[in-house]
């Protein structure tokens, strides 16, 4: 695996590999890296030539008062984890060559980046989408990997990528979770055991989301209800939001139509964690 830090090299080095007639698939991630960006690279090692991951927290999409300065770093961990999983490529670019003083262009996908977690963090999505433009023309990928994890986040940059042509096909990767079931987050670690253990309750209420659309519930406002309510009963949980919306335009619904996958999707604190779960429905 090759390691390149510089922007202009990574360029170099994406022209020649698209030269050759290699497929590219680009992984970008924040690093601190556990089975769910893994398997992210699995994935893309299966239908591409060169994988390239990148590693990079990104300051644009952390607010002032968020944990960008505490972010979880360990290069050296996750240039042996990236490297066992198959990565040809890890990218590493510098803030100071990402974002130089007088940096001022950023791409906004208007709409979508403004619910759900839009409303809890209003200037998340603009850094998100700037920062994967520009590590788009960096890794010129044919294909680039997400996690259905950050659920929002894949319908937005589906939407980039459509509105600004830019060719390249979005794949989406299931949840990883831990064997309790907690959704896997570098910012796990922030959490005592007992949140740990107060956690598990969203995916125990996304579970039971599941099942009451299974035995025929259709109403949106009766699952959010029940999903809220299950996880009001751990005294650590602030609820930012449980939603129940259409998975693809994220618009708000009142019943569930058969047929039409429904994302419910949650962000809820424990303390100074702020974690995020969500699953998709289909009912038949
Ligand atoms: P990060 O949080 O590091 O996540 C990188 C990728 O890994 C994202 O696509 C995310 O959805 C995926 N991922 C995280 N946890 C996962 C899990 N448990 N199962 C499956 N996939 C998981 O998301 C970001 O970084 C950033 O916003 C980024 C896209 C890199 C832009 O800065």
């Amino acid at each position: 695996m090759k390691t390149i830090v510089s922007t202009s090299e990574m360029q170099k080095f994406s022209e020649h590999a698209r030269l050759g007639r290699k497929t590219i698939g680009l992984v970008p991630t924040m690093g601190y890296l556990h089975k769910g960006h893994l398997s992210l690279i699995a994935k893309a090692r299966r239908s591409c030539d060169v994988v390239i991951t990148s590693i990079f927290v990104n300051p644009t999409q952390f607010a002032p008062n968020e944990d960008f300065a505490r972010y979880p770093r360990d290069i050296e961990q996750d240039t042996r984890l990236c490297k066992s999983a198959g990565s040809t490529v890890l990218f590493v670019p510098k803030e100071s060559e990402m974002y130089p003083e007088g940096y001022s262009t950023y791409v906004t996908v208007d709409g979508l980046s403004t619910v759900l977690e839009g409303k809890f963090r209003p200037t998340h999505f603009r850094g998100v989408t700037t920062v994967v433009a520009k590590l788009f023309s960096l890794t010129k990928p044919h294909k680039a990997f997400f996690g259905q994890k950050d659920a929002q986040q894949c319908v937005v940059i589906k939407k980039m990528v459509m509105d600004l042509n830019l060719g390249i096909a979005v794949v989406t990767v299931p949840i990883v979770r831990e064997k309790d079931g907690l959704a896997m987050s570098s910012r796990n670690v922030y959490l005592s055991a007992e949140q740990r253990s107060e956690a598990l309750i969203l995916h125990a209420s996304l579970r039971r989301a599941e099942e009451m659309i299974e035995k025929g519930e259709m109403s949106a406002t009766a699952i959010a209800a029940e999903v809220t309510r299950l996880i009001q009963t751990r005294p650590s949980a602030k609820i930012d939001y449980v939603a129940v919306v259409n998975a693809e335009s994220l618009a708000d619904i009142d019943s569930i139509g058969r047929g039409v996958p429904v994302l419910v999707a949650l962000a809820v604190r424990f303390g100074t964690t702020r974690l995020i779960d969500n699953t998709i429905i289909k009912a038949q």
